[in-house]
């Protein structure tokens, strides 16, 4: 699948794009069947909900499974992600959020690189992700929030208000990608940027798929509904931008150091 300039212009522009049926439904079918068949199998990759048993994101699918191995080197998300990021891309993070009916709970907001950065060593926000429907997604079941444009703005560790370094290590990964999320912004910030852009809640049918920046700031809510929210969240870093050495790196499911150019 080739984007339109225009496409790859509002994508500069607002920091995400949204493209409606990219997956047929016999294709989200079979990803679905999959995400089942892997909740079912426990891994030291797996992220639960505060209830401890509902699981909220499975890491690193593609190390067990041939299916979302592949699903990361499909044209379909593959070739719109070099346009976006102008250069040859790898794989740098591959999880599938679970979001339950009525149990899925909160994601803070949070700026993927900011991350990506402090905890894996990337460079430069020159990454994405894409983000695969598996559900359809509306107001009610927690979809993601997007503050467009937000991509441009440089953090720091000044805008955010909860005190780190406790926590450091990458054995302490959990916190990284918990409710309660490690790199908390302060809400003054939160407050101009929203009154400043806004919010887009990303919502679509299932087998759309969302590209977002990699500095885009982003949150999601409950999913108060009795329709789950799953997603395959795929991450690509462009080559260039390859993750520097880190003292106590995070496990390769959540930052991989395998910079080999997917084609
Ligand atoms: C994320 O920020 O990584 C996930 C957000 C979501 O699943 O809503
Ligand atoms: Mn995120």
């Amino acid at each position: 699948m080739k984007l339109q300039q225009s496409n790859i212009e509002f994508y500069q522009e607002h920091g995400y794009l949204i493209v409606e049926d990219v997956f047929s439904s016999d294709e989200i079918d079979a990803l679905s069947i999959e995400t089942e068949t892997l909740l079912k199998n426990p891994n030291d990759a797996l992220v639960h909900e505060q209830d401890q048993h509902t699981v909220r994101s499975i890491n690193g699918p593609h190390f067990v499974s041939q299916t979302m191995n592949q699903l990361m080197r499909t044209p379909k998300i593959l070739e719109p992600t070099k346009q976006l990021l102008d250069g040859d891309v790898y794989l740098h993070q591959y999880k599938i959020n679970t979001k339950r009916a009525f149990d899925g709970d909160v994601w803070e907001w949070h700026s993927d690189y900011w991350f990506w950065h402090k905890e894996d060593g990337m460079p430069e926000p020159e990454a994405l992700t894409a983000v695969i429907f598996l559900d359809d997604v509306n107001e009610f079941n927690g979809p993601m929030c997007l503050i467009p444009k937000s991509q441009n703005y440089r953090l720091s560790d000044e805008l955010h208000s909860r005190p780190y370094g406790a926590q450091d290590g990458g054995e302490n990964w959990q916190i990284t990608t918990a409710k309660e999320l490690k790199y908390k912004l302060s809400r003054e910030f939160l407050a101009q940027m929203i009154n400043t852009y806004g919010i887009k809640s990303a919502q679509g049918k299932k087998g759309s798929v969302l590209f977002f920046h990699s500095n885009l700031l982003h949150s999601s809510s409950y999913n108060s509904s009795p329709w789950d929210r799953r997603g395959i969240f795929i991450s690509y870093n462009r080559v260039s931008n390859c993750l520097l050495e880190m003292p106590s790196p995070r496990p390769e499911f959540l930052a991989s150091r395998n910079f080999t150019p997917l084609i």
